[in-house]
């Protein structure tokens, strides 16, 4: 029997990583490789990195660092950089760390297994290229072993829209979608493997635009469509959105399609229109609270988060005070909120920067705001009855959790056999970070 070969992931940075990462799992498995959860047991390492802040990047030369220590005892591991800092960095990962054997970029990780053999002759190897073949097409089909009962799914990647702050465009290329018959036949199969809920990825998943068998476009309303009709499958999640993808279709699916789960991750980046269009975003304000407005007709209990930047260049107090109007006007359940972070090769890191002192108290108050929003959301629940798809087992014995449609992680003591199921439960407390409820019976 060929020897096993035992491969560590990291994954840094967004959900499209974590998918990224178990499809490298999966094309590593072809050269004999299973994977292993501390980087000590390994034989090859691999960090799928972020490239979105300055923060997410240097944490990867750290860790570099660290990991080049195990070379010490175990000459013949291998260490390999994948993802957004490869592709944006490339061969200087090399040159800063040069315990470094592989570098590969968010498209071209289907070569990894030609990559790998290179490296083991004791050379280094490069892949950053925006192949012409599909890495999808590409990569190994997926393997039919049980999993839990939630998944992502990668419908759609890269950004043609340029926010004057992002990496994005430069590290994930430009938008492209995957064949919608593709994603159906994947579903299906993740489906078989147990899964109940998907969530479909894209830096820009409503921009989504694949490919039909009947030569037209499909929507990402279409698609959700198609994904609706899957016997077994029983919640439909996206994300990330952008406010000028929010098709009617799309809004309406929200109010018609009863697997679409009411809860819609919507960045705005900012309340100010003097800010908004020096980041590019080519929305103003108002334009984002109609759509929201628009949503919340379609479906009045949806949930709503977002992300924000402060401190972009040229932030003033108004500006600022302008961006805590936007959230005080939408209410949010939850958001992710930044301080701006230079990124080279962007418009915005040429301009005069915000000082970082204020950048940072305005970072407290927007972070206070949101809290408060996300607490009241939470709270509300107190007394009603949602339903949990439980996903493991609580840390107190006889305790299993889940997540409600409103994606609020929710504790309840619940039967084993209710692990991947759905299940009705009413909400008796609100803790820090989560919910507690009573298993409604059926
Ligand atoms: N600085 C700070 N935050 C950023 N984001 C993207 N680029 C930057 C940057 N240069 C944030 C945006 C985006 C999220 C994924 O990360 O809010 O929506
Ligand atoms: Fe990081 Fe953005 Fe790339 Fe995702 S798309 S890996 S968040 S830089």
């Amino acid at each position: 029997m060929a020897d096993t070969k035992k491969l560590f992931i990291k994954t840094y940075g967004c959900q499209m990583n974590v998918y990224d990462s178990e499809r490298m799992a999966e094309a590593m498995g072809s050269k004999g490789y299973t994977e292993v959860s501390s980087p000590e047991e390994a034989d090859m390492i691999l960090l799928n990195t972020c490239h979105i802040r300055e923060k997410a990047a240097e944490k990867v030369y750290s860790e570099l660092g660290r990991l080049k220590t195990l070379k010490t005892d175990k000459p013949d591991l291998k260490i390999g950089v994948a993802g957004c800092v490869a592709q944006a960095e490339g061969e200087e990962i090399m040159r800063r760390q040069p315990a470094v054997d592989l570098v590969v970029g968010p498209q071209s990780y289907h070569r990894l297994p030609e990559m790998e053999e290179k490296i083991q002759t004791g050379r280094k190897a490069l892949d950053t290229d925006f192949p012409e073949e599909d890495k999808f097409d590409h990569l190994k089909s997926r393997p039919k072993a049980k999993r839990g009962p939630t998944a992502f799914l990668t419908v759609q990647e890269g950004c043609d829209k340029f926010c004057a702050f992002c990496v994005v465009p430069y590290t994930r290329g430009a938008e492209v979608s995957r064949p919608a018959s593709r994603i159906v036949t994947e579903a299906r199969d993740l489906v078989e493997r147990g899964v109940r809920e998907i969530t479909l990825l894209g830096q820009n998943v409503n921009a989504y635009h694949g490919a039909a068998d009947d030569g037209f476009d499909t929507s990402l309303a279409q698609l959700i469509w198609q994904l609706d009709k899957i016997d077994g499958l029983e919640r439909i999640r996206f994300t990330t959105s952008h406010p000028n993808d929010m098709t009617d279709d799309l809004i309406e699916a929200h109010g018609t399609c009863d697997k679409l789960m009411p809860y819609l991750h919507l960045p705005v980046q900012s309340g100010s229109n003097r800010i908004l269009k020096a980041m590019n975003r080519k929305h103003t304000a108002e334009e984002y609270l109609k759509v929201i407005e628009r949503i919340r007709a379609a479906r009045p209990d949806i949930m709503l988060s977002g992300d924000f930047i402060v401190g972009f260049p040229g932030e003033t107090d108004q500006d600022f005070e302008d961006t805590m109007s936007l959230i005080r006007a939408t209410n949010y359940g939850s958001a992710f909120s930044f301080k701006y972070s230079t990124r080279p090769g962007t418009p915005a890191a040429e301009k005069p920067q915000v000082d970082d002192g204020v950048a940072s108290e305005r970072l407290q108050r927007l972070q206070t705001l949101i809290s408060e929003q996300q607490r009241a959301g939470q709270d509300s629940m107190v007394g009603r009855k949602v339903k949990v798809l439980f996903e493991k087992r609580g840390r107190r014995e006889g305790q299993l959790i889940g997540k409600s449609e409103y994606l609020h992680a929710t504790h309840a003591f619940a039967p084993d056999h209710l692990l991947g199921e759905v299940a009705e439960v009413l909400i008796t407390a609100s803790e820090t970070n989560s919910l507690t409820g009573e298993l409604v019976s059926s």
